[in-house]
């Protein structure tokens, strides 16, 4: 089976390649028969769309009609694209709490010590 850099996938993004688990799939001529629709498999393409495609709860028939469309595997330590990362990035979210948090602990700290 053929490796592919995550730079590969996001070129053939109009060619509908996206990644699950890992796996490179193309899966263009399922586009019109997904049950969820076109619209949303496009929004995938190019991209690691894992967790997109296991928080929408496809069965185990979802999985083998995924076998059809394999056409590689990624290569996991080729650089990524942010945009490549699937379904937003709860990192990025963590960190933006915990600045939010640090922030209003040092407003009272101050707020404490000015007195
Ligand atoms: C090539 C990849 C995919 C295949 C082969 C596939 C296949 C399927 C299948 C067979 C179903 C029917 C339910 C089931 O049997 O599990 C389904 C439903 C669904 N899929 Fe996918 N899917 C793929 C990717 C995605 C992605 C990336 C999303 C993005 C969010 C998505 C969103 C949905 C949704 C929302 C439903 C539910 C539709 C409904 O119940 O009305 N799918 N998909």
């Amino acid at each position: 089976m053929s490796t592919y850099t995550w730079q590969q996938v996001a070129q053939n993004k109009k060619n509908g390649w996206l990644v699950i688990d890992g796996i490179v799939y193309d899966p263009t001529l399922y586009l019109n028969q997904h049950p969820g629709g076109p619209a949303v498999l496009q929004n995938s393409f190019g991209k690691d769309a894992t967790r997109d495609f296991n928080q929408t709860g496809h069965t185990s028939g979802a999985r083998q009609i995924l076998e059809k469309y394999k056409i590689g595997i990624v290569d996991k330590g080729s650089p990524q694209e942010s945009w490549q990362v699937g379904g937003g990035t709860p990192a990025n979210a963590q960190l933006f709490a915990f600045l939010i948090v640090a922030i209003v602990i040092v407003f009272i700290l101050l707020n404490v010590f000015a007195k």
